[in-house]
């Protein structure tokens, strides 16, 4: 059991199954691409220790960018509107891979989409170590996936709560 703030969590997924699984996850990346050289394009916060690990497992040549994603409330009609920050690399006609911590709502996936669609990308997948299906409304199902998960808040491995819990190996679950 581990507490943090107000909350308590409990060990969901250990380090060695994390890391078995981005190896297999990597294995695949690999074969998808093989001799494109795609960009792949990480999301921070979250998916910097995710991006560390997996990018070492892939053994074909790729390049690697980290963006921010913005989100503010924009007029109510059109909800949440999401920008793109930090990108310096053309885009253009290029293989693009995605990568998340966690895909809950499919809402900045769908929104990051759209956006490297309109910057005239050749392909976009999308690679995530986390995926909520029960709670998925927005995008399409993410290209490669590490574990499917139940729709429960989860730490650890680069996810936070309020700010805390990046640093531990493995990922809980709240109690
Ligand atoms: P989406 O736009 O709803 O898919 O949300 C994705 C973002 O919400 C992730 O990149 C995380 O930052 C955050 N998030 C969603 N679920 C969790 C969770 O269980 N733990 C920590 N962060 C989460």
């Amino acid at each position: 059991m581990l507490k943090i703030l107000d909350k308590e969590f409990v060990p969901y997924i250990s380090a060695e199954d994390i890391q078995s699984r981005i190896k297999e996850m990597g294995a695949k990346i690999s074969t998808s691409y093989k001799g494109t050289k795609p960009l792949l394009i990480s999301v921070l916060n979250g998916s910097f220790i995710f991006t560390a690990d997996l990018i070492r497992t892939i053994d074909t040549p790729i390049e690697v960018t980290f963006i921010r994603v913005a989100s503010y409330e924009a007029l109510k009609t059109t909800g949440k509107v999401r920008e793109i920050l930090g990108l310096t690399e053309n885009v253009f006609g290029r293989d693009i891979l995605i990568l998340e911590d966690i895909v809950d709502t499919g809402t900045t996936l769908q929104h990051l989409s759209e956006a490297f669609q309109d910057l005239g990308t050749k392909s976009i997948k999308v690679a995530t170590l986390l995926h909520k299906p029960d709670a998925q409304e927005k995008a399409s199902k993410p290209d490669f996936v590490g574990f499917e998960i139940p729709n429960k808040f989860v730490i650890g491995f680069g996810l936070d709560y309020e700010g805390m819990g990046r640093e531990l190996k493995e990922i809980y679950q709240l109690a």
